[in-house]
């Protein structure tokens, strides 16, 4: 029970990564908000959890993330660990990209983190104490073809992720990011089977990852016995980019 009455959201958590998230911070006694992009999606996951509220937000709009965290704030008191999880892909290559096809990549992954960080900083400083964890990609640090967009999302998440650590470690509150690899989730369940299997290959560990393996990295960074990481991008690919 390292979470025990600590207020926590979840941004994506109605799928993937994101629910098994808020479920195991649920299951070790957080208060857990989670937010989705529609009401029912959020309330599927918030069923799962004793005590847990939904809430319909989409992370790249500024109106909506700050009148939900407000909303959150009210329901269930000051944010106290912020997971930035929701994330898009528009994979084509570079010169089939359309202007669009950038611009909503960028914006839910990069401003949607950089929005809900901002709606959460003035209580974390208040309260001396926050942790925020965002979760990139191996393709934020390595590049990938067709994924121009998504890559430059998740560099620029871990450039806000060291800039947050920096700017916000004086008031106790430490900002990290994980980076998965290939996790077996609706994002990847399109890829082609060639892919995954060179996935499995290539990893020393041998086999794709799962939201619990990411989980349990988002839960570490959040807890007490991370208290002196900040500004980190832990890797969970199962050793594929070594
Ligand atoms: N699956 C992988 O292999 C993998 C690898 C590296 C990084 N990631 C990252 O992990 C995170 C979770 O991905 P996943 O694999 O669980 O994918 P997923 O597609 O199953 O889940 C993505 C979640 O983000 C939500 N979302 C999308 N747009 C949103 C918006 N505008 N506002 C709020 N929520 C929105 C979706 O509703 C969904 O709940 C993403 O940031 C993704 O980029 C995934």
């Amino acid at each position: 029970m390292r979470f025990e009455g600590r207020v926590v959201v979840v941004t994506g958590a109605s799928r993937g990564i994101g629910r098994e998230v808020a479920v195991r911070f649920g299951a070790e006694g957080a208060l857990v908000a989670c937010l989705a992009t529609t009401l029912a999606n959020a309330e599927a996951t918030a069923s799962l959890i004793p005590g847990a509220r939904a809430y319909a937000c989409d992370v790249g709009d500024s109106a909506q993330v700050e009148a939900v965290f407000s909303q959150v704030e009210a329901d269930l008191g000051v944010v106290q660990i912020l997971v930035n999880n929701a994330g898009v892909t528009r994979d084509t290559l570079l010169l089939r990209m359309k202007d669009d096809d950038w611009d909503r990549v960028l914006t839910v992954n990069l401003r949607g983190a950089f929005l809900c960080t901002r709606a959460v900083t003035k209580g974390m400083m208040k309260a001396r104490w926050g942790r925020v964890v965002n979760v990139t990609s191996i393709v934020g640090l390595g590049g990938a073809a067709g994924q121009a967009n998504y890559a430059a999302s998740k560099a620029g998440l871990i450039g806000l992720t060291k800039s947050v650590a920096k700017e916000l470690g004086a008031r106790g509150v430490t900002c990290n990011a994980v980076a998965p690899g290939f996790i077996e989730t609706d994002m990847t369940a399109d890829l082609p089977a060639e892919f995954r299997d060179q996935v499995v290959k290539t990893a020393p560990l041998g086999r794709l990852g799962t939201p619990g393996d990411i989980a349990g990295a988002v839960l570490f960074l959040a807890s007490e016995e991370a208290a002196y990481v900040t500004g980190q991008t832990l890797v969970v690919d199962g050793g594929l980019t070594l």
